[in-house]
Order: C-alpha cells, then structure tokens, then sequence
C-alpha cells in the first residue's frame, strides 16, 4: 500500500519538541512537491531548478507547516481560542487548525488589503474576522498585545512553535534530492519563513546530512522592502498583499540567515513580480499567488544585473497557491479583463475560431 503522509508533526516527531501522547493537530500538511523547472534553469542559466510547491499544503500555503505545531502546543496548554494578525495566510490556516483543535480563532486582518480567496477560508473556517483600520505591522502588534492581556493564544511566527514545523520544508528538500541545494531563494514578509529554513539547514548540517548550508536569498516586494532600505517601512504598498509588511518581526533571525549562509536580500517591482507570476504558469506548469513568485522574480533580476552567484542547483520556495489570489490571472500585462470567447455548440463553429482545418 502506498504510504500515507502524515503531517509533518508524525513525519519528523524526534525532530521536533513533542513528546509522545502530547495532543497533535494535524491535516496531513507538509510532502509537498519539488518540481523540476527547466524552464528556469534555462532563463536562470543554471544546472537545475527545483520549485517547492508549498501551494500544495491544505490550506493552500506554507503556513500549515508552522500552524500544525503551533495549534498543537496551544492545545497542549488548554488553550481555548487562537489569535492571529495576517495578511490572510495565516489566518486561513490558523482558522482551519483551529476547527480541527475544536478551537475558536480570532483573525486580525489589514482592511481591504487580504485577496478574496484567503477571506473566503477564514469565513468557511469561522473565524472571527476583524478588518483592522491600519496595515499587517498593526495588527500583529495588537495581536501580540491582546495574547499577553487575554486568554487568547498567538499563532503568528513570532511564537517559536511556528518556525520549528515551518523548518522541516529544509527536511524535506533535502529528502527528496539527497542533498542541499547550492542557493534556495523565497519572497520575504514578516521574515518568518527564511528564518524557518536556516533553522531547519542548520540542523541538518549538525546532524551531518549536509556539509554545507544553501545561501539564502529573501526576496521583497519593492514598495514593502525594510531589508533593502535598512529600517522599517511606515507605509509598505504592493500588489502582492501576502508580503505588504513594513516591520518584520524576524528581524534579526534573517539578517543571521542571510549572513551565515552567504545568502542576499533584494526587491522586485509589482511588474518584475507579476511578470514571473505569468512566467511560472506558462512556462513551468506552476499556479502560484502573485507573491509566491517573489523568489523566482529576485533571481532573474540578479540575472540580469550580473549579480546571481554561479551555481549549479537552486530550489525556490514557491509558497502560495495560484487560487489564493486568481483575479492576477485573468489580466493581461496590460491590465485588460480576459474573457474567453463564447461559442456556439458546434464542432465546426470551435474548430473555425481555433483556425483547425478538418483532417484529410
Ligand atoms: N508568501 C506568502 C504566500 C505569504 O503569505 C507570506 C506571509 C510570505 C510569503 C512571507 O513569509 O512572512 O515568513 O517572510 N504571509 C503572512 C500571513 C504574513 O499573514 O499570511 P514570511
């Protein structure tokens, strides 16, 4: 019988701090896929590139990775309801976590700035939804303030349960190559997830299954991009909401990831970023949310500017899936509405407009 996966809490249990009979919440997240992108080896100019598909995940994004744990802890100490600022994400997974913990889960979300897609899985989830006038940086610290003086418990990556299941997507890229790739590159928000995987490298070099750890790379959004200009941003703006984040809270986490591994920062404009979203579905087969393609749109610019180290393999987190987020997809470049031509029920009025001509 094929073998059935089983969340990454049971997959890694003597890699993470759980102890037998300890509650754990779970739905089956993690193994995602790492797809092999010739198309970017070849736009890239490098051996080999390998996506990690993290849309894959229940939810649709990375966030259940950290979630699992983080929900499971939370049970672990009684905890009732869950409280989580988001850029919508999160919320959706702290909202499906909590219903599988027979939890209540308060959401606090930017106004207006989360896609229609992470709203809708909150709502189904039912969660409590508070559309905060102000943006991500606000609500986490009202997140942050509400858990220390309510019995409300925080699920956002600042919380350490989080970057320890978010770590074993470092496991699994090592599992599913046999080795570490040479740079691994992702978009960069709140700074949790490139935390995560220095973390999770780190740990597989200690335990000798690699010897040496990928550089980093954490890519921004340009109008959102406090690594770059080197303070927090008042007011961040981009297209890509996931990563609208103008004071990350893993602040000094990635700076450490970056500098230990040899690894980079760099930004990306909303059209670099909407330009490799466009890229990864025609030309690698992989739907991705608009930030999700941060990674990848970091990388071709280096590129181009000369500055991409010369190394043979590459893995690029890709961290959200296409569906979070659709209505990117149905624009042109030029931002024209796409509608598909109506047609009549007939074979030959489809093969007229498709330009076919009947076989001989
Ligand atoms: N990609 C996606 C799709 C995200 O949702 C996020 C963060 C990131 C990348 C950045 O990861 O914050 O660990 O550096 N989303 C959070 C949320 C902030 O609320 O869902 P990070």
């Amino acid at each position: 019988m094929a073998h059935q996966w089983r969340g990454v809490i049971r997959e890694y249990f003597d890699r993470l701090p759980f102890n037998e009979g300890d509650p754990i919440i779970t739905l089956g997240e993690g193994g995602t896929p790492l797809i092999l992108a010739p198309a970017l080896a070849k736009l890239l100019d490098v051996g080999q590139v390998h996506l990690k598909y993290e849309g894959m995940n229940p939810t649709g994004s990375f966030k259940d990775r950290g979630m699992t744990t983080a929900v499971s802890k939370a049970a672990l100490h009684g905890a009732k309801a869950v409280i989580a600022a988001s850029t919508g994400n999160t919320s959706a997974a702290a909202a499906a976590y909590a219903v599988a913990a027979g939890m209540q889960s308060v959401v606090l979300v930017p106004a207006g700035k989360i896609s229609w897609g992470k709203l809708s899985q909150a709502v189904a989830h039912k969660a409590q939804i508070l559309q905060v006038k102000g943006n991500f940086d606000d609500c986490l610290r009202l997140a942050r303030e509400l858990s220390q003086g309510y019995p409300v418990f925080l699920v956002n990556s600042v919380n350490p349960d989080r970057l320890q299941g978010q770590k074993t997507a470092a496991f699994e890229v090592f599992d599913a190559l046999g080795y570490a790739p040479d740079l691994h590159a992702m978009p960069l928000g709140n700074a949790g997830n490139i935390s995560a995987y220095h973390l999770g490298y780190k740990e597989e070099r200690e335990i000798g299954r690699i010897s040496q750890m990928p550089k980093l790379w954490g890519i921004q959004a340009a109008g959102a991009a406090p690594f770059i200009t080197g303070s927090p941003v008042l007011k961040p703006e981009t297209i890509a909401t996931a990563i609208r984040i103008g004071n990350p809270a893993s602040w000094d986490l990635a700076q450490a990831a970056k500098t230990e591994t040899d690894g980079a920062f760099g930004s990306v404009t909303d059209k670099e970023i909407l330009w490799m979203h466009r890229f990864l579905s025609q030309e690698t087969g992989v739907f991705v949310e608009p930030s999700s393609a941060t990674g990848a749109a970091g990388l071709y610019k280096a590129f181009l500017q000369g500055t991409l180290p010369k190394v043979e393999n590459i893995v690029i987190t890709v961290t959200g899936h296409g569906l979070k987020d659709p209505d990117w997809a149905l624009k042109t470049e030029a931002g024209k509405k796409i509608k598909p031509k109506k047609v009549a029920a007939l074979a030959t009025s489809v093969a007229e407009i498709l330009g076919l001509e009947k076989n001989k």
